[in-house]
C-alpha cells in the first residue's frame, strides 16, 4: 500500500480537482477558477474548439487577467493574448513568443465532468476571504 502522508488534500501535491460538468463549462470560452491561496493562484479554464485548457490566470509578465484575453488560432496553434500588453501564450504549452512561460495544467474529462490537475482545490466561486489586515 502506498504510504500516506495526508498530503493528497492539503494542497501540496497536485491531484485531480473536479471543476464541474463539461456541458456547462463548454458554454463559455473561459472561466476563472478560484484557488483558496488567493488571486495569484487562480486558474483560467479555457474551452476552445471542443477542447479544455487550464493555465494560471495571472499573466507571468505583470499579472494581467488572461481570462479576459482574446483567443486566436494561428495556423492550428491556439493562443491567448493578454489584455494588458498583448503578449501571446500557447494554450497547450504556456509558452509565449516573448520567452515567458505561463504555468499550464493537465485537464481530463471523466463521466462528462472536467477535472484539472492542480495543487489546490479549485472553485468556480470565490473562497471565503482569508484574513487580510
Ligand atoms: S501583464 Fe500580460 S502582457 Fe503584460
Amino acid at each position: 500500500m502506498a504510504s500516506s502522508s495526508g498530503s493528497e488534500h492539503d494542497g501540496s501535491v497536485p491531484s485531480w480537482r473536479l471543476v464541474g460538468p463539461s456541458s456547462e463549462l463548454s458554454k463559455k470560452p473561459c472561466r476563472l477558477m478560484f484557488s483558496p491561496l488567493g488571486r495569484d493562484a487562480d486558474v483560467c479554464l479555457f474551452h476552445v474548439k471542443g477542447e479544455f485548457f487550464a493555465m494560471d490566470a495571472r499573466c507571468s509578465h505583470s499579472g494581467g487577467p488572461l481570462c479576459d484575453g482574446d483567443i486566436e488560432d494561428s495556423d492550428g496553434v491556439l493562443q491567448v493574448f493578454c489584455p494588458w500588453h498583448d503578449y501571446d501564450f500557447n494554450l497547450r504549452t504556456g509558452k509565449s513568443g516573448t520567452g515567458l512561460q505561463q504555468e499550464v495544467y493537465e485537464v481530463k474529462l471523466e463521466d462528462s465532468c472536467v477535472y484539472v490537475k492542480h495543487a489546490t482545490a479549485l472553485s468556480l466561486t470565490p473562497f471565503p476571504a482569508v484574513n487580510k489586515t
